[in-house]
Order: C-alpha cells, then sequence, then structure tokens
C-alpha cells in the first residue's frame, strides 16, 4: 500500500506455505485505539513466578539435552529498556517434538519438559532462561522441510498494539539455507532473529549462554515470525 512501510516479511510468502491461507486479500483498516489497546495489557505480576522462567524445572526430573541459559534484553526503537513486561517462550523438547496433539512425528516426548516458560522484564530490560536447545523437526511445507532449531517468543512492549512474535534461531544452522520461514525475512534483517553464543553467561560445568535481544519498533525492530 502507499505510504505504509514495507512489511518484512510480507504477509504473503509462496514456498511458506500456510501463509497463503491467513493472509489479509484486502487492505487493511487502521481500527481505532482506545485506552485498552494503548495502555494495556494489564495482567498481576504476582501470577508469574521465577520458577516459570526455568524450562528445566516443571517436573520431578531433568528433561534430557544440552542445557542452555537464553538471555537478552526487551527494549524500544530508540534502544531503550522495556522494564516489566512480560516475555514469554515455548518450544520443541531437545529431540524436536513438541507437546501437542498437533505434532506426531517420530520423537519422543520427554515426560520432565513441557516446553514452555515466561518472566517479565527487569528494570534494564533484561529477562532470562532456562532450558534444553530444542531440536530441529519436520514440518511438512515441501518435501524433506526441516525447521532450523529455534524458540518462539512472545513480547508486550507498551500496550497490546505492539505485542511481537517471533522466532529465536541459533548461529551456523545448516538448515537456514533451506527454511521459508527465515528465508520468508529479509537479508538484512535476518540476522535479527540469530541468538549469539555467549561465554560470560555460560556457566562453567553446566549450561551454554546464548543472547538474544528484542526491539519493539523503529527500522531496527527484531521481525515478526508466527
Ligand atoms: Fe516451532
Amino acid at each position: 500500500m502507499a505510504g505504509e512501510p514495507r512489511l518484512d516479511p510480507a504477509y504473503d510468502f509462496p514456498e511458506y506455505r500456510s501463509t497463503l491461507l491467513r493472509c489479509p486479500k484486502r487492505p487493511l483498516l487502521r481500527l481505532p485505539e482506545g485506552p485498552t489497546e494503548r495502555h494495556g495489557p494489564m495482567f498481576g505480576e504476582h501470577l508469574v513466578r521465577e520458577s516459570d522462567a526455568d524450562l528445566t524445572a516443571q517436573h520431578d526430573g531433568e528433561p534430557l539435552g544440552e542445557r542452555i541459559i537464553v538471555s537478552g534484553r526487551l527494549l524500544d526503537e530508540a534502544g531503550r529498556p522495556i522494564a516489566g513486561q512480560l516475555v514469554e517462550v515455548w518450544q520443541a523438547n531437545a529431540a524436536g517434538r513438541y507437546l501437542h496433539r498437533g505434532d506426531q512425528h517420530p520423537a519422543p516426548l520427554d515426560p520432565n519438559f513441557t516446553g514452555a516458560g515466561r518472566c517479565l522484564t527487569d528494570a534494564e530490560g533484561r529477562y532470562r532462561f532456562v532450558s534444553v536447545k530444542p531440536g530441529a523437526y519436520p514440518w511438512g511445507n515441501h518435501p524433506n522441510a526441516w525447521r532450523p532449531a529455534h524458540i518462539h517468543f512472545s513480547v508486550f512492549g507498551r500496550a497490546f498494539t505492539e505485542r511481537l512474535v517471533t522466532q529465536m534461531y541459533f548461529p551456523g544452522d545448516p538448515l537456514f539455507a533451506y527454511d521459508p520461514i527465515f528465508q520468508s525475512v529479509s537479508d538484512g534483517a535476518r540476522q535479527r532473529m540469530v541468538s549469539s553464543f555467549d561465554l560470560d553467561t555460560t556457566v562453567e560445568q553446566w549450561g551454554l549462554g546464548y543472547r538474544f535481544d528484542v526491539v519493539v519498533g523503529g527500522h531496527l525492530a527484531t521481525p515478526m515470525v508466527g
């Protein structure tokens, strides 16, 4: 649409087949914003427990897989921290299997891993999760289609209208070149979805650290990928 910034990724990307079913076919309408859209979400901070951020401690035993610590900051378009915001993650287990009836591919479930977590950002916009590295999984989009390992993220900025859903990847994944979801984002913006290995947050004898900052808004925004 004239005057509208180019979407990155576009709503429709034929190689990512399901986008053709869900992309808008007609021009979007801008809805009036009320107080809820401008100042929500409001959720009880007391409902978010510190333990919700540790995906390896939700069951009696520890999940199998490579233990990871994923941390970063939630920032606005000017690089300022966004404090007190809900960050939610969901992911496959180390074998690449989701605990979801829609995922029946022949990889094992892990009785000690659900694959969902959440936390609130601190005063500096920081978040931190403990998890296991998710495995790649097949998804049937095209012959021999495998998703690169990824963690789904949802972040709220300062209002519902800023909510961003994206995927965090791991550096150097050989599946990037074959993945239409990753490739649907332009060259210049793809790397903003890729975490970096971080020795500073790696815990000796325990787990590997990855850093991933999420930017809401502006020309350096983290791409939205559902
Ligand atoms: Fe996924």
